[in-house]
């Protein structure tokens, strides 16, 4: 009886964890050389790094500022493509905005940011 069953859960313990292996994927799947790309292509670098200060914030100090905020996605987003204003050494001026206009490209570059 007992052992009939063992191949029974061991399936099901299989299937339970390849769910949650693609369930992970899902949420981590950056492409991080079109985030690179994109990023290059709309000049981003010029005022960022991944994790020395530039002009502006690198991205490792954004990532830990939204770390865990659920609308961390929609703020960066809205900070990317709206172009608000921003001020370096005092002088005002409007934010870059992201060189694209395709949502997925611009969230996977906000994903990008998010998971330094
Ligand atoms: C001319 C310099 C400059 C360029 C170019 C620039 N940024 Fe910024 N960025 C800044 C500054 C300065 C800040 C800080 C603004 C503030 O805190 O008010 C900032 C802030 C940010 C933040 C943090 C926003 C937040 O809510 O904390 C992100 C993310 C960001 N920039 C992404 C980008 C991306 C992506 C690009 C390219 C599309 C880009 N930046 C281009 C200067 C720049």
């Amino acid at each position: 009886m007992l052992s009939s069953k063992i191949p029974k859960l061991l399936v099901q313990c299989l299937l339970i964890s390849a769910v949650f292996v693609s369930l992970n994927a899902l949420s981590d799947s950056v492409d991080v050389a079109a985030a690179e790309a994109l990023a290059k292509r709309s000049n981003c670098n010029k005022c960022h790094s991944i994790d020395k200060k530039k002009d502006g914030p690198p991205y490792k100090e954004t990532a830990a500022k939204y770390k865990g905020k659920s609308d961390a996605e929609a703020k960066l987003v809205k900070h990317m493509t709206t172009g608000p204003t921003i001020k370096i050494d005092g002088v005002e001026e409007q934010h870059q905005i992201v060189k694209t206009k395709v949502d997925s490209e611009i969230k996977n570059l906000v994903h990008y940011i998010l998971s330094r």
